[in-house]
Order: C-alpha cells, then sequence, then structure tokens
C-alpha cells in the first residue's frame, strides 16, 4: 500500500515513539535524548529507511536519526521499527535545510545515500553535496571532525560530489566504483533504492569521505 497525507501517513508518523516531532527542542541534546554519549549518524534523506533501521539494529553501540522531508516515505520504518523495541534509533520529518537548527556539533558522521541528483545547473544548490550543504555539515558535526559516506548510482552526481568534497579539504579513504563488487572494509548495508539497483546490476559508487584524516 502506498501511504499519504489523505490515507493516514501524517498520523503514523506522528505518533511513532521513534520520531521526534519537535526535534528543535533537542539541539544540543541529543546525548542526552539517547541516553549515552555513543557516536550519532545522520542519514539525510533516508526515504524508506531500510539502511537506517538494520545499521541500528546490527549496530547498539550507535545511535542513528533517519531524516526524511515526506513523511509517507517514512511509513515504511516506522512499521518496521514497531516490533524492533530499539532504543538507539529517532527519525525526523523535515527538510534537510533545517539541519543546523536541530543539532549542535552533534553528529558523528553522515550519510548521504542515492540523494535527488539535480541534474540541471539551475538546480545545483539543492545537490546534497553542494558548498552550502558542506557549511550546515560543519556546524552540526562533533569537534572538527567530519565524516560523509555518500552511495550513489549517478556517475554525474558522484563525481560533481568528489570534486565538492575535495575542493573542501575532504580525504578519501575509500572510493569504490563498482561497490557492490568489491571487498569493502567495512559491511555494507543496502538502501531501498540499492536493493533495487543490485537486482538490475547497476554499478554503485560508494566515497568515504573524512577531515582531517
Ligand atoms: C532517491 S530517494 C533515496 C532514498 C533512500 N536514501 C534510499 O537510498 O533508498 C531520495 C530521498 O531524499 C528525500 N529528500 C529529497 N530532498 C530532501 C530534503 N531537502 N530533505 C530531506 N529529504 C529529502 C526524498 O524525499 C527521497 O525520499
Amino acid at each position: 500500500m502506498k501511504y499519504n497525507v489523505e490515507n493516514g501517513a501524517e498520523r503514523i508518523v506522528s505518533r511513532s515513539p521513534h520520531v521526534e516531532t519537535s526535534p528543535m527542542k533537542n539541539k544540543g541534546r541529543w546525548h542526552e535524548i539517547f541516553g549515552n554519549n555513543n557516536p550519532i549518524y545522520l542519514e539525510l534523506g533516508m526515504g524508506r529507511g531500510d539502511m537506517i533501521v538494520n545499521m541500528a539494529k546490527q549496530n547498539p553501540d550507535i545511535n542513528f536519526i533517519g531524516l526524511e522531508i515526506n513523511e509517507s516515505q517514512m511509513v515504511n520504518a516506522v512499521t518496521l521499527l514497531r516490533s524492533m523495541n530499539l532504543k538507539n534509533i529517532k527519525l525526523i520529518n523535515t527538510d534537510a535545510r533545517n539541519i543546523a537548527d536541530i543539532f549542535d556539533k552533534e553528529i558523528d558522521t553522515i550519510y548521504l545515500t542515492f540523494c535527488d541528483p539535480w541534474p540541471k545547473e539551475e538546480d545545483e544548490k539543492k545537490r546534497f553535496t553542494h558548498e552550502s550543504y558542506l557549511k550546515l555539515y560543519d556546524r552540526i558535526f562533533a569537534g572538527d571532525r567530519k565524516h560523509i559516506i555518500l552511495k550513489t548510482d549517478n556517475k554525474g552526481f558522484f563525481t560533481y560530489s568528489l570534486e565538492r568534497l575535495s575542493a573542501y579539504f575532504y580525504i578519501f579513504n575509500k572510493v569504490s566504483l563498482d561497490l557492490h563488487h568489491e571487498e569493502m572494509p567495512i559491511k555494507n548495508v543496502m538502501t531501498n533504492f540499492e536493493k533495487q539497483y543490485a537486482k538490475e546490476n547497476r554499478p554503485i559508487y560508494y566515497v568515504d569521505a573524512r577531515y582531517p584524516r
């Protein structure tokens, strides 16, 4: 079933104990909200959220936050979480543009997974690796350490992102032009889009970017 405003996505999402409905109130308090000092990983544009839910299940010593602008997409994650009793995951329904109002130097890793590539030049500012977003990330990363993991099927967006990250002094720990056919140091957990692309045998581009190394 496809969820939308008419058939209750808003209600389902806002009533979930995993969804933070006033996330700006938690700015600077996310470790307190999770009840520990474990690292916090944030996924922007989580969509249906399979990756972040499964990562939370597999990594109880890491806190995860999935952010998504479209509440009907979030119903899947909310439904998955109902039966799981996970304490290390929160979801937020908002525009990624708001992150600096929600977090204050609390995020250890940002996941950008299969984000909309916005190929038209006039839409460049909407790309999650545009300099305006990289500046926002600086405001939410814990301390001076930055860490972004990006996965995409879009070669143009990938090339653009490598250029932008490099110009912003990120260092590439690992780059892959075909993630699913390479030995990786860390187990890859697939997103919903990624599962579909894997079936189609499309190459997945990947970068693990840090500053400093
Ligand atoms: C192509 S989908 C990928 C979803 C998921 N990451 C995956 O790999 O399955 C991109 C997602 O980003 C969300 N999105 C786009 N712009 C956004 C924004 N400014 N803030 C938050 N989410 C956004 C869309 O609603 C959509 O769910």
